[in-house]
């Protein structure tokens, strides 16, 4: 039986992933490093120096640990100048409801996010209080696909692996939630996230009343 569903934010509650890509081509661009939405797909979910570091590898670029946090800080603060005028408005067709219904159900709710400004965009959007827990970048070691965040998510809710369902759009996190023993629903293509169990265009587009049949 599914007692919990655990939502990852980036991608799947907001558009902010187009954000961070749009940040990190800015970076790259600066670097005279070609960065496409392709290669974007290998950064969704994981942490902000590892996706600095997959940049630097497609460029053949290696620079010193000192550079390397000045790059990831002045990406960050373009993503954060980004999201500044993000509105409630913003949120996926159809998910707000989604998380209330869930509650109603019974189910607990979880965000887990590799962002450390995942608290930031909850905010904006005014939705923190509609998550039993939130996981976010400042309380993991590892980021996706370690299958960490999700397993704290579920122990913050006191649910066990096997029952929860994760809402991922990124390929490390469909991993990540596989990895933690959860059932996964891919939001997006399944070009990137085929090993998921079932895969949506839209958060909403998945019916609640189907989580116990993946
Ligand atoms: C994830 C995004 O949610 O957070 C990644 O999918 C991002 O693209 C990561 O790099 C870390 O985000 P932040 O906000 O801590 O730089
Ligand atoms: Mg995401």
């Amino acid at each position: 039986m599914i007692h919990a569903v655990i939502f990852d934010l980036d991608g799947v509650i907001v558009d902010t992933a187009h954000y961070h890509f749009v940040a990190w081509q800015r970076l790259a661009n600066e670097l005279g490093i070609t960065f496409t939405e392709k290669e974007n797909e290998r950064l969704k979910g994981v942490s902000r120096m590892h996706s600095l570091e997959i940049i630097l590898e497609i460029g053949g670029v290696v620079l010193s640990e000192a550079k390397k946090e000045e790059l990831a800080t002045r990406k960050n603060s373009w993503f954060v100048e980004y999201i500044e005028a993000i509105r409630p408005e913003e949120i996926f067709k159809g998910v707000k409801q989604m998380l209330i219904s869930l509650r109603e159900k019974g189910f607990k709710v979880a965000l887990a996010s590799s962002s450390k400004n995942a608290e930031t965009v909850l905010r904006l959007l005014e939705i923190k209080g509609l998550f039993d827990t939130v996981v976010d970048g400042t309380m993991i070691i590892k980021s996706k696909p370690d299958p960490e965040i999700f397993l704290l998510a579920a122990n913050k809710i006191g649910v066990d692996p096997s029952e929860c369902v994760v809402f991922e759009d990124a390929e490390a996190g469909v991993e990540a939630a596989l990895a933690a023993g959860m059932k996964c629903v891919g939001v997006g293509s399944a070009d990137q996230l085929g090993k998921a169990h079932s895969i949506v265009k839209t958060t909403a587009d998945f019916p609640i009343d189907q989580l116990n049949l993946l």
